[in-house]
């Protein structure tokens, strides 16, 4: 579940300020699949950075399952963040000197699982890439360095999931089957999913797309209506 309260972000730009995000509210019900359309500088990722802690906003309050982050100091905030978001960004950030398996295995480490290579080869099976992991990021395709980022995303089962435009360094088919793989995690889950994307075809498949536009939501469908083709 998320629930953003009279949530906005300005920034200093010289003397003035610029209004990135005009106050909002909004409300993703725990398992929903919410898409994030919206032109550039519609300010998509200052939005999910707001949502994933990343960032402060300058006004309102992000409440995630439950607990309101603004408020948590630091060390706090990291902690509820890692056990309760994954991130997927464009650029896929893997370790370049980790390998695929040990990528996805590392941030499981971290949080004390004791089955965590177990689990790491699961997932890789998960996202198709068992035969890929003793293979560093670089000696992978950008559809398998991505596919790796969602496992490792995926790997301590957060609550929550992120992604901000994870096709969008990808081709058409490749871009499709992260999409794929993302719909099937969140099914197969419950993971809540808010995935930012310039492509209206992928948010139609989501179960609601949120429109944003200078700062504001201007739209926000259950699904996105497909227009009928006219008869003639
Ligand atoms: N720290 C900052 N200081 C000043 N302006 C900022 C800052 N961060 C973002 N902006 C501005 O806020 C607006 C929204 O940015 P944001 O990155 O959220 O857009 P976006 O919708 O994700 O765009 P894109 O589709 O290109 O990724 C942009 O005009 C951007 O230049
Ligand atoms: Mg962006």
């Amino acid at each position: 579940m998320i629930e953003l309260k009279q949530l906005s972000k300005q920034a200093l730009s010289g003397q003035s300020r610029l209004t990135i995000l005009h106050p909002l509210d909004l409300f993703i019900p725990a398992g929903q699949f919410a898409a994030i359309l919206g032109p550039s500088g519609s300010g998509k990722s200052t939005l999910l950075g707001l949502m994933a802690g990343l960032d402060t906003p300058t006004t309102g309050e992000v409440i995630l399952a439950g607990t309101s982050i603004t408020r948590l100091g630091e060390d706090a905030l990291a902690a509820f963040r890692s056990r309760t978001i994954g991130f997927v960004f464009q650029a896929f950030h893997l370790i370049p000197t980790a390998t695929a398996l040990e990528n996805i295995q590392i941030p499981m480490e971290i949080a004390g699982r004791r089955d965590a290579k177990k689990r790491a080869k699961a997932l890789l099976a998960a996202v198709g890439l068992s035969a890929r992991g003793h293979h560093y990021p670089a000696q992978l395709s950008g559809g398998e360095q991505q596919r790796v980022a969602i496992a490792r995303a995926f790997a301590n089962e957060p609550p929550i999931l992120l992604a901000d435009e994870p096709t969008g360094n990808l081709d058409y088919a490749n871009g499709m089957r992260i999409f794929e793989l993302l719909r099937e995690l969140n099914q197969s889950t419950g993971t809540t999913l808010v995935l930012v994307t310039h492509n209206e075809e992928l948010a139609r498949a989501a179960d609601r797309a949120i429109t944003l536009r200078d700062g504001r939501i201007v739209l926000d469908n259950p699904k996105l209506s497909i227009e009928p083709l006219p008869s003639t």
